[in-house]
């Protein structure tokens, strides 16, 4: 199994431009099925969730071609309306193909998306959404049914939760549905206003993204469109936070600040030189972060749940104490352990975990989901000494080429046999 050998305490010093954003192209490569030609999307990631989703078109019959960052989706030749169970185990956010599929061929068949490393993943909002539209649901065996019924139309519906990925289904299915809908709740974050204009790009009249009210007029007919992912800004934001904790000078590029407010915000209160401009993200750390007020992570413009784990791990090796609250996901912590073993002073009470900076030393860690293992990466640039972190597969799914953007920018990190 392959582990990142990594020794800490080198600063980081240089520039990277950031990935494009896995949670705004895995909505945007479902959206591509909704008009029947070829879209051709830009800065697509190399990722693993990006590999599983471009197999889910292709089973639906898609022609799909990859030219490095660009991808080729031809929906002409979708054919099928049912999403095998071990993709949609491979891949929770393939949900998102619900509305897609309804839109495009009116109905869909996929596997129930269980659960994952953050805690139960309910779509109960996913679900009231689009039966609100007219979608009679059947949950059968652990596999859903859908299918328009004789009352399909736009209507007016209501998020009890932000949710970004209800948000996202229930606009794909709406631009299936004649009339106007309107979302009211919606999650606001960044990514749904990329997938707003990659919507638009297509023809759909779809507005208000980026704020809780969404209105979509659907109905129409769709034609293909080319559109560029914008820059991922949590991978912008693990970046920004290993800087927090080696050290150094590091310059980002491809990534929009207005996206990362709220992690900005926090990096400088703890102590960081923070450059915001319009072409990206200067952060330069000359000594340890110290503590800042409470982090509660919140729905957009709130803390993004995704940056908690590595500003953590940056905290853990700084100094002063801070408290975070998880506030969106209830298995959240999981990393905490890991991070412990390398010498980290974090106490737990339920969605509360208290942080006191102190030195780190390396150790062997084991990541068990997305941002918790790419928390152990940060912490181990900070360690004195080697850790070993295992958990690639995890880190494969979110961050294209992690050790490679790192080494870039001068860390000691090296990929090698456990
Ligand atoms: C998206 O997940 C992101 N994934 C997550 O990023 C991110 O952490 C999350 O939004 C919150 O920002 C993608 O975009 C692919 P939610 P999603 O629905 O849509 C509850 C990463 O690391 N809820 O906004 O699944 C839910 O349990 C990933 O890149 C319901 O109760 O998140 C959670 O507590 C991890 N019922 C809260 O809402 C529902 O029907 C927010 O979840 C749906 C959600």
């Amino acid at each position: 199994m392959c582990v990142y050998e990594i020794t800490g305490g080198r600063p980081l010093a240089g520039q990277l431009t950031v990935q494009g954003a896995k949670n705004s192209v895995l909505p945007i490569l479902a959206a591509s099925i909704l008009a029947p030609g070829e879209s051709v999307i830009h800065n697509c990631p190399d990722l693993s969730d990006v590999s599983a989703t471009l197999d889910i078109l292709r089973l639906l019959g898609c022609g799909v071609r990859r030219e490095g960052h660009t991808v080729r989706v031809d929906a002409s030749t979708l054919g099928e309306s049912r999403i095998p169970d071990q993709l949609m185990g491979e891949l929770r956010s393939s949900v998102v193909f619900l509305g897609a599929l309804l839109s495009r061929c009116g109905g869909a068949e996929l596997a129930y998306p269980g659960g994952c490393e953050l805690g139960p993943r309910p779509i109960d909002l996913h679900l009231m959404a689009l039966q609100t539209l007219g979608a009679e649901i059947e949950e059968e065996q652990g596999r859903l049914r859908c299918r328009w019924g004789p009352g399909m139309s736009g209507r007016e519906l209501y998020l009890s939760i932000p949710s970004v990925g209800a948000t996202e289904n229930a606009i794909l299915a709406a631009c299936g549905c004649w009339g106007v809908t309107t979302i009211i709740g919606a999650a606001r974050e960044p990514e749904i206003e990329d997938l707003q204009a990659f919507l638009q790009a297509m023809g759909a009249e779809v507005t208000g993204a980026g704020t809780s009210t969404i209105v979509v007029a659907g109905g129409g007919q769709l034609h293909p469109a080319e559109h560029t992912v914008m820059g991922d800004r949590m991978a912008a934001a693990t970046y920004l936070c290993a800087v927090g904790a080696a050290g150094g000078c590091v310059r980002l590029r491809g990534v929009e600040p207005r996206h990362l407010t709220a992690v900005l915000s926090v990096l400088e209160e703890a102590g960081a030189d923070v450059q915001a401009d319009r072409e990206g993200i200067s952060i330069a750390c000359a000594e340890p972060l110290c503590g800042v007020r409470p982090v509660r992570t919140a729905p957009h413009p709130g803390f993004p749940t995704d940056a908690q784990a590595p500003l953590m791990a940056a905290l853990c090796g700084g100094t002063g104490t801070t408290m975070f609250v998880e506030n969106m996901f209830s298995s959240r912590y999981r990393h905490v352990g890991e991070l412990v073993r390398m010498g980290a002073d974090i106490q737990v009470d339920g969605r509360v975990a208290v942080v006191t900076g102190r030195h780190l030393r390396g150790a062997g860690v084991r990541g068990t989901d997305l941002r918790g293992t790419a928390a152990l990466v940060v912490a181990a640039l900070a360690a004195k000494g080697t850790s070993q972190v295992s958990g690639i597969r995890y880190i494969r799914r979110g961050y294209q080429d992690l050790e490679g953007a790192l080494s870039t920018l001068g860390a000691d990190i090296k990929l090698t046999e456990e």
